[in-house]
């Protein structure tokens, strides 16, 4: 079964049909996490969505149980997620509105609980699913081929381009950065820089599901334009964008 989890701009799919919502228990949560069931259609199997930032948007990116939130599409038998995060451009094919598949990532998030094994025993940090305690997983490819081909695809179908190749830089946020941050993030090699995208893509994989991201540029990221970044002209292309984006992700789970 595949997932979307939904970013900022995005927090519900308009297409779905059939909506149900299940809250899923996890060893990571009081409480559980609400993930919204569905048809798409043309798809056989039902869709998972889960809005990142919460019903209602009220998580801030640093506050998200992202281990919560995997744990509970993996729980419901997700094997595939599809994840939007809205990001600032830094090189040039980045500037807003442009959609991206980054293929790369750069964490320099912190203090995020980002692991599912961090060597503990304890009943909550290593649920008894998990066999191990320790383990590396490999990341030679954070984001899984399979989907990024899939988005391109989906992307050629609608006519709408895409950059099919970006570095993603993981900020710790919620603050936007400073140009001098911006500076570095572009000598490391990152496009985009983005609040969302780890550990959500470790996570993932560490869980054995299959991952990729739909980024949509929402800003110049700091000091890359003469413009001041302000949250009334992001908003502007958020709304467009995310109509492409639910445009694109339903050409691509329908394939
Ligand atoms: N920086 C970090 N995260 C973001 C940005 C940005 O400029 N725009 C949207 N998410």
């Amino acid at each position: 079964m595949i997932a979307i989890i939904g970013g900022s701009g995005l927090n519900n799919l308009s297409a779905l049909e059939q909506v149900s919502e299940k809250w899923v228990d996890t060893p990571y949560s009081e409480g559980g996490v609400l993930v919204t069931q569905g048809h798409l259609p043309g798809v056989e199997l039902p869709v998972c969505f889960l809005p990142r930032h919460g019903k209602g948007h009220v998580l801030p990116p640093h506050r998200i149980n992202y281990r919560a939130n995997l744990y509970a599409l993996h729980e419901l038998g997700v094997r595939a997620v599809l994840a939007v995060n809205a990001v600032g451009g830094i090189t040039s094919a980045t500037g807003p509105g442009a959609i991206v598949i980054p293929d790369q990532v750069i964490d320099y998030t912190w203090g995020r609980e980002h692991t599912f094994f961090d060597g503990s025993d304890s009943g909550l940090s290593s649920p008894d699913k998990f066999s191990q305690t320790v383990a590396h997983v490999d990341m030679t490819n954070p984001y899984d081929e399979l989907l990024r081909t899939l988005l391109q695809d989906a992307s050629v179908n609608l006519r709408h381009p895409v950059v099919t190749q970006a570095v993603y830089g993981a900020t710790q946020g919620p603050r936007l950065e400073t140009p001098a941050e911006i500076k570095r993030l572009a000598q490391d090699g990152c496009d985009i820089v983005g609040m969302t995208g780890m550990p959500e893509a470790a996570l993932a994989r560490e869980l054995g599901m299959a991952y990729a991201s739909l980024a949509l540029s929402v800003n110049w990221a700091a000091g890359i334009s003469q413009e001041e970044i302000t949250m009334e002209a992001i908003h502007r292309v958020l709304e467009e964008g995310m109509a492409v984006i639910e445009q694109l992700l339903l050409v691509a789970v329908q394939r």
